[in-house]
């Protein structure tokens, strides 16, 4: 026998149960940013590869290791977008949305790319919900973002929710203190795992991401960034904490907070979920991205966005099992009678009704059998004296012609 085809690893199926979860969250996103003045945005699903290493980072493992390249009929290099931020600020430059009021404000629901190992909560194809407020380094764009992300898990009843908080600076303060930190790895290399070792130049900031416990020691002491910051950058981010604090989001502050992509500049987040299994328990993060739009060949223009994970989400949360829509009509023939059977199930959805008609050559008794666990209000058997009208809401059955069963039906469903 040939073996069956089966998924790639790390994607799955959306079977309709899934589908209208999945259509509530979006649901409810939309209407939480659309009120917010965020507009609805998609781009490509995959791009020019440069547009992702120039931003993303050549060092990080998005870039090294997860991205799908492949090279089109024209030898350009394409990637499989792994995240949403880039594309968007690409396309934001492209169609000079610069000239529009600032900050510009986009959302997307889109499907993303990493070859990463596949485990609960983490795929290589999943879904994200992301905002991006593009034009503005106002720190009240930083907490208006950060709000809407605590607002939205707020209203699918994620669980178990936190929000952690950093700043990283400038570039500039950044690369300061990236020497100054190369320099302790180094002089405490003996006690360092070998991955840390090997990414001490490529990568420093990840050590504080170490698992390895002799280096977690190490880390513990080791020059902290927001001990280096320049003022301006403290100001920001202390401004940034007041507005959250006036709308009552409570969160921590972790000086090592890392996230997987290079682009960041100042305020940096992340909400965690209880819920979730610790190496995957990150709903969403974002922060600001003041350098993207110079990387990519743009004017400087600040910006700052999130996204948070469907999957994730919908672990986490505790929404309501979907109300199904009843159905008002079954309708059910004996044989020679399909034809007008199929008539008026057409009719009937016309009409706004919800009908179903029998699809799989059952015999009558296997019809009303499917009526009855359908839970129709009504059930039409067409025959050869006529049409047959239950209503299974307890009233007698009626023998009707078959033009005028929506007339029997209208009004009462
Ligand atoms: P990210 O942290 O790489 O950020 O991804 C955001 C969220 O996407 C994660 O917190 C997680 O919920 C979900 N996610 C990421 N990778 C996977 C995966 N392999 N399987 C399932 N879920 C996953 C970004 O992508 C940035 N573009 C966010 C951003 C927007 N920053 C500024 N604006």
């Amino acid at each position: 026998m040939t073996k069956k085809i089966q998924a790639p690893r790390g994607t799955y199926d959306v079977l309709p149960s899934l589908a209208d979860e999945r259509a509530r969250l979006e649901h409810t996103a939309a209407k939480l940013l659309g009120a917010a003045g965020y507009g609805r945005i998609e781009t490509p699903t995959f791009e020019a590869t440069h547009l992702f290493s120039r931003t993303v980072g050549e060092a990080t493992d998005v870039v090294q290791k997860e991205m799908y390249t492949l090279q089109d009929g024209s030898g350009d290099s394409l990637t499989l977008r792994p995240e949403g931020t880039a594309p968007v600020v690409r396309a934001y430059l492209e169609h000079g949305l610069h000239k529009e009021p600032q900050p510009v404000k986009l959302w997307y629901l889109s499907q993303f790319f990493r070859y990463e190992r596949p485990q609960a909560g983490r795929f290589r194809q999943f879904w994200q919900i992301g905002v991006e407020a593009i034009g503005s380094a106002d720190p009240a764009v930083d907490a208006e973002v950060i709000l809407l992300l605590a607002e939205l898990l707020e209203a699918i009843g994620a669980r178990d929710v936190h929000l952690v908080l950093a700043s990283l600076g400038q570039p500039e303060s950044r690369a300061a203190y990236r020497e100054e930190l190369i320099a302790y790895l180094r002089a405490n290399e003996d006690q360092l795992s070998r991955e840390v070792i090997d990414r001490i130049d490529l990568n420093p900031l990840r050590a504080f991401d170490a698992k390895h416990e002799p280096t977690q020691r190490v880390m513990a002491k080791a020059p902290r960034l927001i001990d280096r910051l320049p003022q301006e950058d403290l100001d920001h981010f202390a401004e940034v904490q007041d507005l959250l604090r006036a709308s009552d989001l409570s969160y921590t502050v972790d000086t090592t907070l890392v996230r997987g992509l290079d682009y960041y500049t100042r305020t940096l987040f992340e909400f965690q979920s209880g819920a979730l299994e610790a190496a995957q328990n990150t709903l969403g993060g974002g922060g600001r991205y003041d350098g993207l739009a110079e990387a990519i060949g743009g004017p400087p223009t600040p910006g700052i966005g999130w996204a948070a994970g469907v999957e994730r989400m919908l672990m986490a949360s505790t929404q309501p099992p979907p109300v199904e829509l009843p159905v008002e009509l079954y309708v059910a023939y004996e044989p020679g009678h399909k034809e007008a059977a199929f008539r008026l199930a057409a009719d009937a959805r016309r009409a706004g009704h919800t009908a179903r008609l029998e699809l799989a050559g059952r015999s009558l008794k296997g019809q009303l059998k499917q009526a009855s666990r359908t839970r129709a209000r009504y059930v039409a058997i067409f025959g050869d004296e006529g049409v047959q009208l239950r209503d299974r809401d307890g009233g007698e059955d009626k023998l009707v012609a078959p033009e005028s069963v929506m007339h029997h039906i209208r009004g009462q469903i």
